[in-house]
């Protein structure tokens, strides 16, 4: 299947290209606006020090992973020893820190899968979210702005993917598809397996960087300044990607056998990692390794009725990309 090269067959894929390349920019967050951000990282820095002075904040997901939209709110990791103290209790004293500090709509959610603290600050009017030491998301943040750093067709494949997600209703998984992180994964995935590739495997290469968290080895190449040219002999253009990309989750992925792994940059079989039957709520019906966590599966959300929203969306991508005199409008339909 992969070795069937894809080749675009529309005669105004410049055209194409030019229109996606100005949603990307669109989609872009202004300087000022990363710039607030940081300010009020370095606002909460100031507050937790004070109460807690060997806590760190980090921040993660798409605000520090270079795939964030204009207008995102920041997700933040606390950071500290809480062996001895629970994390809810930890979490209450912070919304109590926090709301005498006037910020605003601060809210303590510590029944949740993942427990958070929630805020607005009024003087940036950026909202964001803290939770408490999930620092394995802080590394696989880092593992997604490394990829992003060595070829920028990533981030302009990745933000038209999950623009398209976002408007087209799958990008929820609480009702059963994929989250932001697991379409960025598909992604990575797809240009490590384009011909000539356009990204590399990362955690293939010499190790430079090595974290163990939570029992978990994490280690990569992470020296992206010395790859930047890494994609250059592959000179696919971004409208090229997407059509491909699409065409590849439409019609070439093997959903009955296949696990695409950003790990090895290739597919995996699903009997290999024991991911044939249901067990519990994991169905495996669209599998995605998480890089780290090995048996954590970013299909795992989707359910019967979901892969077929997931597939019909994808078959109707492609086509749309295929056949559609205009194909930008309709690609980005809200549903
Ligand atoms: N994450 C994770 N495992 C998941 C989902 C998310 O580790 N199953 C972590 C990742 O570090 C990810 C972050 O949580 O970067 C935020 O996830 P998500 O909201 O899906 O991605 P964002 O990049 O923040 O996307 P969006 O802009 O849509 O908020
Ligand atoms: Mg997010």
């Amino acid at each position: 299947r992969n070795a069937k090269r894809q080749t675009v067959c529309r005669d105004d894929i410049n055209k194409l290209n030019t229109e996606f390349l100005a949603i990307y920019d669109s989609l872009i967050p202004a300087d000022e606006e990363k710039a607030k951000q940081k300010k009020l990282l370095t606002l909460l820095e100031k507050l937790v020090s004070k109460e807690w002075p060997d806590a760190r904040l980090h921040l993660y997901g798409s605000c520090a992973n270079s795939f964030d939209f204009s207008k995102s709110d920041i997700d933040v990791c606390l950071v500290m020893e809480a062996a001895n103290s629970d994390k809810s209790e930890v979490l209450l004293k912070l919304a109590d820190i926090l709301q005498a500090d006037n910020l605003q709509n601060v809210q303590a959610l510590t029944g949740a899968r993942v427990p958070i603290v929630k805020l607005m600050d009024p003087v940036t009017g950026i909202s964001g979210d803290i939770c408490m030491n999930n620092v394995l998301a802080v590394v696989n943040t880092k593992l997604l702005r490394d990829y992003a750093y060595i070829d920028v067709r990533l981030r302009q494949l990745a933000f038209i993917v999950k623009h398209w997600a976002k408007t087209r209703g799958v990008n929820e998984t609480y009702r059963g598809t994929l989250s932001s992180y697991a379409y960025v994964l598909m992604c990575i995935n797809f240009l490590q397996q384009r011909r000539p590739a356009i990204l590399p495997c990362l955690q293939g290469m010499r190790v430079t960087y090595s974290v163990t968290i939570d029992n978990v080895e994490c280690a990569y190449f992470d020296q992206v300044e010395k790859l930047r040219d890494f994609g250059s002999r592959n000179r696919e253009s971004i409208a090229q990607l997407v059509w491909a990309f699409f065409h590849y989750w439409a019609y070439c992925h093997d959903y009955t056998n296949d696990v695409i792994s950003v790990r090895t940059g290739s597919t995996l079989s699903k009997r290999a990692k024991d991911w044939t039957r249901r067990i519990g709520n994991d169905r495996h019906l669209i599998c995605i390794e998480d890089p780290f966590e090995l048996s954590h599966d970013l299909g795992r959300v989707v359910d019967k009725y979901s892969i077929r929203v997931l597939r019909e969306e994808f078959e109707r991508a492609a086509e749309i990309l295929q056949y559609d005199p205009n194909p930008c409008a309709k690609l980005f339909e809200p549903y």
